[in-house]
């Protein structure tokens, strides 16, 4: 038995990656653990989004040189987007890693893993267990090019998975007992298989037995189709909840960072979906290199417009080979001083979005007893228990923090 510590990094699209590792791993014996001191074997499944991200990926690959030293038989994957970007020279600054698998080889993790001699022959794969909420990717890659970004360039450009497969994978997963299944992909609403539209793979999956709810992260605001609008107007079981990033709210700031839309095209869609009952949440970008003082209070601006229920903010990180990166940077204060502005102006607003909530109903998907997730992803606290898995429909009495009291 080869017992394997798997770290994740970075976002949902590498959550369910190293689900998929680790069923070629436990195709060859392998079993999770929670505990590092009694693993065998670590995968680190890696981001580099930002600076930050890679380097907490590599300060934890530098601190498992002890435990590599402790029993020199253990085994060090290192997998995902920073693997990606560093490739082998990774291997000459860190002699004990056994594998660097980047993103781009997810496909081919199972010969990679056999091209090492380091596992024995493989068998039948064994499936984590399902959770109430179960990931699907559904797309892999990007074919933007938004010129801060090094997503397009770790992970490739975009190749759609069979819609078939998509379908088996999320009824294999609602017959292990998922209620929710949250499609995957860099810009998911542009997913395109043959005749199948995103949106039509949205009603497809809803129809699957057990399905209760259909969430999708991330979509881009240019694939926010009529269809799409309509699909989710007409389909309760699609989520009321849309992760839409602006990255900014200066069109200019838009342009440069070739988004492909302006602030009002922006502000249109998520009206739209407003007025279909969703809530918005997204990310923002502050200190990109052009952003003036201008730009950045028009990003506030849009803040105060938008309604968002949580917005996820990011100093601008550099990203090597990215057009961006040739561009004169903004002194850090700046960043520091725009960040902590946005992040106040974002909680005040989020606080008056729970407010608001008191005295709507929600449908609430329970995880345990007395708390769900509700279809606009309020976390719920309801009066009297419930069997955790079951829909249950309730009115809010009062929020706090965030949190919404309901009763039923
Ligand atoms: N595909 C998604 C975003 C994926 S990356 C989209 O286009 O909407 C997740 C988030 O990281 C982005 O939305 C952006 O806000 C942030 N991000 C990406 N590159 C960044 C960089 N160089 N510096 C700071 N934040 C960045
Ligand atoms: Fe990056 Fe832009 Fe692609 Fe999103 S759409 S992954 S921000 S290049
Ligand atoms: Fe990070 Fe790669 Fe996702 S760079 S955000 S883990 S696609």
């Amino acid at each position: 038995m080869l017992r394997v510590f798997i770290q994740t990094y970075g976002c949902q699209m590498n959550e369910a990656d190293s689900e998929e590792m680790f069923l070629h791993l436990s195709a060859r014996g392998a079993v999770r653990t929670d505990q590092l001191d009694q693993a065998d074997a670590v995968l680190i499944n890696t981001c580099t989004v930002r600076d930050h991200a890679e380097h907490r990926a590599l300060s934890f690959l530098g601190r498992l040189a002890k435990w590599k030293r402790e029993n020199p038989k253990r085994i060090i994957i290192f997998a995902g987007c920073a693997a990606q970007r560093l490739g082998k020279a990774l291997q000459k600054r860190y002699p004990y890693l056994n594998i660097v698998a980047g993103a781009k080889g997810i496909e081919h993790f199972s010969e990679t893993l056999d091209k090492s001699g380091l596992f024995a022959t493989p068998g039948q794969p064994v499936a984590s267990p399902v959770g109430l909420s179960a990931y699907v990717t559904i797309m892999r890659g990007c074919n933007f090019n938004c010129t801060y970004c090094i997503v397009p360039s770790v992970r490739g450009p975009v190749t759609c998975l069979p819609a078939q497969d998509i379908l088996a994978d999320a009824a294999r997963k609602a017959k292990a007992g998922a209620k929710e299944i949250m499609l995957l992909g860099q810009t998911v609403n542009a997913y395109q298989d043959g005749t199948v539209s995103f949106a039509s793979l949205l009603n497809r999956v809803s129809e699957i037995p057990g399905v209760e709810r259909v969430r999708f992260t991330s979509p881009h605001p240019l694939y926010f189709t009529d269809e799409l609008l309509r699909t989710l107007e007409q389909n309760p079981k699609i989520a009321r909840h849309i992760h839409l990033p602006v990255q900014s709210g200066s069109t200019k700031v838009l342009q440069e960072m070739k988004r492909g839309y302006t602030r009002e095209l922006f502000l249109e869609k998520i009206r739209a979906l407003q007025a279909a009952g969703c809530h918005i949440s997204t990310d923002i970008i502050v200190g990109f290199p052009t952003e003036t003082e201008d730009d950045f209070a028009q990003t506030l601006s849009l803040v105060d417009e938008a309604q968002f229920l949580a917005a996820y903010c990011f100093k601008y990180s550099p990203r090597q080979g990215t057009p961006a990166a040739q561009m004169q940077l903004l002194p850090e204060n700046i960043l520091e001083k725009r960040l902590s502005i946005l992040l106040n102006k974002v909680r005040d607003l989020a606080d008056a979005t729970y407010q608001r909530q008191i005295g709507t109903v929600q449908e609430v998907l329970m995880e345990e007893p007395h708390k769900g997730r509700s279809s606009g992803s309020f976390w719920v606290q309801t009066k009297t228990s419930h069997p955790v898995g079951n829909m249950v429909s309730c009115k809010v009495v009062k929020a706090e923090g965030t949190l919404l009291f309901c009763e039923e």
